[in-house]
């Protein structure tokens, strides 16, 4: 013990990625537990920028052996390419364990997802493109390629001619699209067998007994709760479960084990891709947050959707998540502005005021934000490292974010570097009283 799980309270880019690394010197296991390359998470280090798709972030840090859970949809060769790449810049990668259940993105899942992105037009999902859907699709119609059937060649073909069947005739008949030859894409995929081999385990046996001897296991999520295909915005999701309730079973860590459910929030929110957003700023404030905080995908290079701070959204995220703490990122890009609003209820078309998520798709569809508005600070927060260092506005703003989701803070950045963070509670460990 303990088991931490770290995920997204919005629609991603939270800013994940250095939170598990401010944590990742008091841990020996990062575990990533769903989603694939389709994330997209950054850490700056001294100066240096790391940008992780697939491998957990904790990876970085000497001594923390590195996960990649059964829950999580494996894409080979950005797998490798990314190994390389961190090998290349001196970083040890020989601490990285493949479950042998974890699935296997193919090409025809990767093609699968451009034709029904691009057939279904408008509504299109706006997603990164990168197989993702269709591999948790095969994994769910119980037609997926897993990492141990790389081992057995003829089971391999076996299941790839299967999953093709129907495929093909998808392909070729309804997308106007080439047949994918089954020999090709087990061809490349046994191309990886045996640099893969030495890296696959029983990733749940070896967590399990990793917590028996009280070592700390931090379950790093993709993705944001409301990208989660249950409990977000579906259709505008991903396929995975990016909740806490995904990181037991994406990992094989029962849910008695788990400690601390740490929810990651930007001050502000933002989204990639379609769906709806209520608090999303079509004017000057949303360039200004764009710019300011840098938000493009790390994954796709997209522009990210930008808007205020929306509490219902977190409010309902610490529920689903069952968080016992949250993490405030990128409080600093808010110094560009003169006032900052913050979403505390949503008015419905009828004009009831509802403090809660609504129930139907529809209803959400059509909120408008009720804002509380305070005045701004202007002045640059990025060296503060206790609360006391922070403007008496700044302060305020953070109060109201607290009280309007109804938990404190127990982190808040202050910049992307792994110094530029303000501690008020410790995340490892016991539970402290709220
Ligand atoms: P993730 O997917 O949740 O890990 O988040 P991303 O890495 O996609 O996006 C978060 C971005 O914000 C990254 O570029 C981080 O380096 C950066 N970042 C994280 N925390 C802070 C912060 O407190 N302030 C600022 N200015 N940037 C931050
Ligand atoms: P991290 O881990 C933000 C979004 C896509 C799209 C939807 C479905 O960096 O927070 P998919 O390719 O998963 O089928 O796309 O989900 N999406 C993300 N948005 N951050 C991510 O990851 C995302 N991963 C997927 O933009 O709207
Ligand atoms: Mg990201």
């Amino acid at each position: 013990m303990p088991a931490i799980v770290l995920l997204g309270a919005q629609w991603g880019d939270e800013g994940k990625g250095k939170a598990t690394d401010v944590l990742a010197d008091r841990i020996d296991y990062c575990v990533r537990f769903n989603g694939g390359n389709n994330a997209g998470h950054t850490i700056v280090i001294d100066g240096e920028t790391y940008a992780m798709h697939l491998l957990p972030t904790g990876i970085l840090t000497p001594g923390v052996t590195a996960v990649i859970g059964n829950g999580v949809v494996i894409d080979l060769a950005v797998l490798f390419e990314e190994i390389d790449l961190l090998a290349a810049r001196g970083v040890d990668v020989s601490r990285l364990v493949v479950s042998a259940n974890a699935h296997v993105i193919t090409g025809y899942h990767r093609t699968i997802d451009k034709v029904t992105e691009r057939f279904l037009g408008k509504a299109r999902i706006g997603t990164t493109g990168r197989g993702i859907g269709p591999a948790y699709a095969d994994k769910m119609s119980r037609v997926g390629i897993r990492v141990q059937d790389l081992f057995d060649e003829k089971i391999l073909r076996q299941k790839i001619e299967g999953a093709l069947d129907q495929k093909n005739q998808l392909l070729v008949k309804v997308y106007n699209r080439r047949a994918i030859d089954p020999n090709s894409v087990a061809d490349e995929l046994l191309g990886y067998a045996e640099r893969l081999r030495p890296l696959v385990a029983d990733t749940t046996k070896l967590l399990n007994e990793a917590l028996d001897v009280g070592k700390t296991v931090l379950l790093e999520a993709g993705q944001g709760t409301m990208l989660d295909v249950d409990h977000g915005t579906y259709p505008f999701v991903t396929s995975s479960n990016a909740t806490a309730g995904g990181a037991c079973t994406g990992s094989g860590i029962g849910p008695t084990r788990i400690d601390r459910v740490v929810g990651v929030v930007k001050a502000y929110t933002t989204r990639v891709g379609s769906g709806p957003f209520p608090t999303e700023l079509h004017d000057v404030d949303g360039e200004t947050l764009r710019r300011v905080g840098a938000e493009f995908g790390v994954t796709t290079g997209r522009p990210r959707r930008c808007g205020w701070f929306d509490a219902v959204v977190v409010r309902y995220a610490a529920r689903v998540n069952g968080a016992t703490d949250l993490v405030l990122t990128k409080l600093d890009v808010l110094s560009a502005f003169d006032r900052v609003p913050v979403c505390v209820a949503y008015r419905l078309p009828d004009g009831t005021v509802v403090d809660d998520m609504p129930m139907t798709q529809t209803d959400f569809h059509h909120v408008t934000p009720v804002y509380e508005e305070l005045p701004g600070w202007k002045e640059d927060i990025s060296t503060a490292r206790d609360l006391d260092d922070l403007p008496k506005n700044a302060r305020r703003y953070v109060e109201l974010l607290q009280e309007a989701v109804g938990m404190p803070f127990s982190v808040i950045g202050v910049g992307p570097g792994r110094e530029q963070t303000i501690q008020t509670r410790d995340l490892v460990g016991p539970r402290s009283a709220p």
